[in-house]
């Protein structure tokens, strides 16, 4: 900061995420002129749902708090810096949701005209909402994510716009924050930790980002933990071990078949001794329910799949009670409000009297 300047005007200040990690993160001399204050999200020790599930130390990092309610805010901050300083015209995104609207955030503040190429009918209303208010220019197409990406992976060659997808290397440099703030924060690597897998971006991030660790000295080598990955069922290319032509899920930010990041999420899988799984979209909406009933914390359905998935392995004994486990809440449930599955009340009203009113409550 210049001196005279009040620290107002800093749009970047030290506590922020790139800053924090700037030496893991920044190049020599480095600025970033942008920031929304992503990072920094909570840990949750959830002792009812631990309680339940039979783990006495899990834990929920509650990536809905970013501020455009997902984890993609972490490498979307350094896409978009990266790209503004080599002189970008415009961004652009394939997307199921989240990346477009954090895509849309960012080059709003940023200046930057934004693109995002969505596949139709299957993009939750929140994160819809999201990229029209930031005024980004929305393309809809009839097909999935992956015709999507595959568009958007022709449109970046062609030179039209700066991709921001996680096949932009500093996506996945700025993901890598998830992994390092989680052991941070615990002052140690969990013994596993669980994510949902989409694109299979996250996954390979979080692997890097422990992996870093141990290499920069801040974890040793038998610490690191056991990557659990989990797929939706009708979405599970990686499980079945090949690409799967019409994926579906309840959780469409990971409605995904042929994902980008493939190999690194088997080579997280296999590197660490963990697993990639899948998951019924029954278990996600029931785990989804669990979740916000008994902690509080309100994912959207790709989220729970974390969690699901680690019931089961705790169920099943491939997690023992005492291990410490991390589950990564990957987005915020105001997101998908239509994925909401609640049981109880009723939204009939009924006449504004006390009689009927303690009649509804059953009291
Ligand atoms: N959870 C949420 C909430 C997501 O939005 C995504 C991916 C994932 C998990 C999977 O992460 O792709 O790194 O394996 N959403 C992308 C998008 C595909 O377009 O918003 P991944």
């Amino acid at each position: 900061m210049r001196a005279g300047l009040p620290a107002y005007t800093r749009r970047v200040k030290s506590q922020d995420l790139l800053e924090r990690y700037r030496d893991l993160l920044a190049d020599a001399g480095e600025r970033f002129a942008i920031s929304l204050g992503e990072g920094g999200t909570p840990l949750v020790h959830a002792r009812r749902l631990g309680d339940e599930m039979g783990l006495r130390s899990l834990h929920l990092k509650f990536e809905g708090m970013n501020p455009t309610g997902s984890f993609k805010d972490r490498g979307m901050v350094l896409a978009v810096n990266r790209a503004v300083s080599a002189g970008a015209r415009a961004v652009v995104c394939a997307s199921t949701g989240n990346t477009s609207a954090s895509a849309a955030a960012y080059a709003a503040a940023a200046g930057l005209p934004c693109h995002v190429i969505l596949p139709a009918g299957r993009v939750a209303r929140g994160k819809l909402a999201q990229a029209l208010a930031a005024g980004a220019r929305l393309v809809m197409i009839d097909g999935n994510f992956d015709e999507a990406l595959t568009a958007v992976r022709r449109l970046g060659e062609e030179g039209a716009a700066v991709v921001v997808n996680s096949i932009n290397p500093h996506r996945l440099a700025g993901q890598q924050t998830g992994a390092w703030e989680v052991v941070d924060t615990l002052g140690r690597a969990p013994h596993a930790l669980a994510l949902p897998v989409g694109n299979a971006g996250n996954i390979t991030a979080y692997w890097r980002g422990f992996r870093r660790y141990a290499e920069e000295g801040r974890l040793t080598a038998d610490e690191l933990p056991r990557m659990l990955g989990f797929q939706a069922e009708g979405a599970a290319p990686i499980v079945l071990g090949r690409p799967v032509e019409s994926p579906e899920t309840v959780a469409t930010a990971i409605r995904i078949g042929n994902p980008a990041s493939w190999v690194g999420a088997t080579t997280a899988r296999d590197e660490s001794g963990g697993v990639i799984e899948t998951v019924t979209d029954e278990e996600i909406l029931d785990t989804q329910r669990m979740i916000i009933q008994l902690e509080g914390v309100f994912c959207e359905p790709a989220s729970a799949a974390a969690v699901a998935g680690v019931r089961r392995l705790a169920a099943e004994r491939r997690i023992g009670p005492d291990e410490v486990v991390v589950c990564v809440l990957t987005g915020h449930g105001l997101k998908d409000p239509d994925a909401v599955q609640a049981d109880e009340g009723t939204l009939t009203p009924i006449p504004p009297e006390l009689g009927a009113i303690r009649e509804a409550m059953e009291l």
